[in-house]
């Protein structure tokens, strides 16, 4: 965290190639009248300068707010705003660069990491997204897909700040999550095998920048994270037709 200072109403970040896409993407957001996201004010090689989100992000341990139904029903509206705003972004492949490949279909920019932490609230309610720096174009279901992994949760690790919720539980808040976005049915069928899939997607970006010396993944890496998400891969796969049918 010492990467990212904070002074008064602004926050500085470590930048990257993807930074000035992001910016335009953020002006664009703000534009569209989703002002939930950061505001972009400056960026250089190493920095990027961006407003602060005035609320409390959803780290880990949640708090029994974080954890509530209602802020799970929040955070689903605001990705779905999110999208709704972001699918108007002017596309330019000789300008753009994101931080991630492109999925198939782009039906919007994907926030790329929606999940509580990346989430500010106000009591129960989601208010704020921070953190684009995995933003690429794709799918919605993609975000839905990530999302519903992090916030019913799926895992089969430890989620500090609550006991391990049964199986009946994580399936209906999946299945509310999908609700509130109001996602649609073609999008719903592919939900379960989408979730294992940016899985998998994140353990091969983590033992590929591992490999190259990131010392963010090597860490990770060091954490058994990959190992976690592949013991959650299985879950998945085991428990995929009860997933498939709870969002139907
Ligand atoms: N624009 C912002 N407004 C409010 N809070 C922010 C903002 N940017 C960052 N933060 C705070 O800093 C934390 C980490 O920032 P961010 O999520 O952008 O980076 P990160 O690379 O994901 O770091 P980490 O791995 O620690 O989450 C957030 O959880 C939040 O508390
Ligand atoms: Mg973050």
């Amino acid at each position: 965290m010492e990467r990212i200072t904070r002074a008064d109403d602004r926050v500085h970040r470590p930048a990257g190639p993807w930074t000035p896409t992001v910016h335009r993407l953020l002006a664009h957001l703000h534009e569209q009248g989703f002002v939930a996201a950061p505001e972009p004010i400056e960026h250089g090689d190493t920095l990027e300068t961006v407003s602060f989100v005035p609320g409390v992000a959803g780290e880990y341990p949640w708090t029994e707010d974080v954890a509530s139904e209602a802020a799970l029903v929040t955070s689903a509206r605001l990705l779905r705003q999110f999208h709704d705003a972001a699918a108007t972004y002017p596309l330019d492949a000789s300008r753009d660069c994101w931080s991630q490949a492109e999925r198939t279909p782009v039906e919007t920019i994907v926030h790329g990491d929606f999940a509580p932490y990346n989430c500010v609230y106000d009591g129960i309610q989601a208010v704020g997204l921070i953190d684009f720096d995995t933003a690429h174009p794709g799918p919605r279901v993609w975000d839905v897909a990530s999302a519903v992994y992090r916030f019913a949760p799926f895992t089969t690790g430890a989620v500090e700040g609550m006991t391990a919720p049964a199986l009946e539980d994580r399936l209906a808040r999946a299945a509310e999550f999908c609700r509130a976005y109001d996602l649609d049915a073609r999008s719903r069928s592919v939900l379960a095998e989408t979730m294992t899939a940016s899985l998998v997607a994140m353990v091969t970006t983590m033992e590929t920048e591992a490999a190259a010396g990131n010392p963010k993944f090597v860490s990770d890496l060091a954490h058994g994270h990959a190992d976690l998400y592949r013991a959650d891969v299985a879950y998945l796969e085991q428990h995929a037709d009860a997933i498939a049918a709870a969002v139907a």
